[in-house]
């Protein structure tokens, strides 16, 4: 069939979408695998009690359900929704926001494919303009949503050793360029996949610059705040005329009702909706309706605090003593200071073989991670780094998270002793 170039694009053999279907072969054998690659969520048992409680009184609740099933609601959002989202973000951060500020779409990965396709590529007087990812290594799945080619450009990290195997990156400000083919700054914080949480000083600096230069910041808190909160740095959010501040209901465990909430300047909200409208008509409703009690009520906030962000802290925490006790200490490896997110970085310098090969070795052993090299979207340059960090998942069960990690680490340390 011949497709037309927006088909051509979206329907490539990606690097990414290959390494899917990997996964998906490898997982649909008989053999047992460690899934230490996915980006699922936890279900934690508190959490769901929460939504199977919430749908129960949907279901009680007078009409709810029907109106809930049965209605399209306006392309900004089901009303009392945006309405409850306003009063929460001017309670939490004080934000001065409106009703003309909000709106709900289809989940972070449908904004984010919205988002840089009306702000970069190509333009009526000829010109292309591009998305910069300030930092890389940066979310995997952002590589291919370009409608038209070559829409991304990113900037190469400052390495700072924390301790003999910690590491954490920063954005170096120093080579970033805001040049004039620059639409709009985007960083994901916490970043997936690497845990980092991109400074409150590193966000204002890069909110300078997106006022200098006259474009948005766009911030993905997937993971982030005000919830699901999983992020174990201190930080203070912001909002201003040049943020495009992005949350999204996956991470609180409910990644099958597809919502995202955009807090941005009125022109940005107009702009999405009508595509929003073109798209999807209305951004799905179940999600919303489980959520607004909790916004009303600020339970979310404390869940996000109480519940989530502990859980995946101590996942976090207990991952990383149990591959360190499995890893050859003499061996140069550093794992990314644990920020935020549910991953552990690795980076295994000087590793005589490839991510890619490790990874082929880790599935060959039953352990599923992604190899490093996938998480550089519109990075051209060489650097040896790309291909000595892998991705791991620690929000599985433990006893698979414990079994995974110590092959894992045998394997690293063959691999440094060939
Ligand atoms: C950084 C980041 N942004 C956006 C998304 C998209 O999430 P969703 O579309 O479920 O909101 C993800 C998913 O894992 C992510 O990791």
């Amino acid at each position: 069939m011949e497709l037309s170039q927006f088909g051509e694009k979206l329907t490539s053999k990606t690097g990414i979408l290959q390494l899917m279907d990997d996964l998906g072969k490898a997982m649909s054998g008989k053999e047992k695998m460690y899934m230490l690659g996915g980006g699922n969520p936890a279900h934690i048992t508190q959490m769901e009690e929460l939504f199977r409680k919430r749908m129960q009184e949907i279901l009680d609740n007078k009409d709810e359900f029907e109106r809930m099933v049965g209605n399209y609601t306006t392309s900004q959002g089901d009303i009392d929704f945006i309405h409850a989202v306003v009063a929460f973000f001017k309670k939490t951060y004080g934000w001065n926001i409106t009703t003309k500020n909000v709106c709900a779409l289809t989940g972070g990965q449908t904004t984010f494919f919205f988002l840089f396709n009306m702000l970069a590529g190509k333009f009526s007087d000829g010109s292309s303009k591009k998305i910069l990812f300030p930092l890389v290594p940066e979310y995997i799945g952002y590589a291919d949503q370009g409608i038209t080619d070559d829409i991304f450009t990113a900037n190469k990290p400052i390495i700072k050793i924390i301790d003999e195997h910690t590491f954490k990156y920063f954005i170096d400000f120093e080579s970033l360029k805001i040049t004039k083919d620059i639409a709009a700054i985007c960083v994901s914080r916490p970043t997936n996949p690497t845990g980092n949480v991109v400074t409150d000083e590193e966000v204002h600096k890069l909110l300078d610059l997106a006022k200098k230069h006259k474009i948005p910041l766009m911030i993905d808190n997937a993971y982030g705040a005000p919830f699901p909160g999983i992020i174990f740095t201190k930080t203070n959010p912001i909002l201003d005329d040049n943020i495009i501040y992005v949350v999204s209901l996956s991470k609180l465990g409910l990644p099958s009702v597809r919502t995202s909430i955009v807090i941005a300047k009125e022109e940005i909200i107009k702009h999405l909706t009508s595509i929003n409208a073109i798209v999807n008509l209305t951004a799905t409703t179940i999600g919303q309706h489980i959520v607004t009690p909790l916004l009303q009520s600020g339970e979310i906030t404390k869940l996000s605090q109480t519940v989530i962000k502990p859980f995946y802290q101590r996942k976090s925490n207990e991952a990383i003593a149990y591959l360190q006790k499995h890893m050859n200490q003499s061996n140069p490896y550093y794992i990314h200071k644990s920020e935020g997110a549910l991953f552990l970085w690795l980076w295994l310098k000087d590793l005589p073989i490839k991510s890619m090969e490790l990874y082929e070795r880790l599935k060959k052993r039953k352990v599923l991670v992604v190899p490093g090299n996938y998480f550089y979207p519109g990075f051209r340059g060489k650097w040896k780094h790309r291909d000595e960090c892998v991705r791991i998942t620690y929000s599985q069960r433990e006893e698979d998270v414990k079994a995974g990690l110590k092959i894992i680490a045998e394997t690293i340390n063959e691999a440094y002793n060939k």
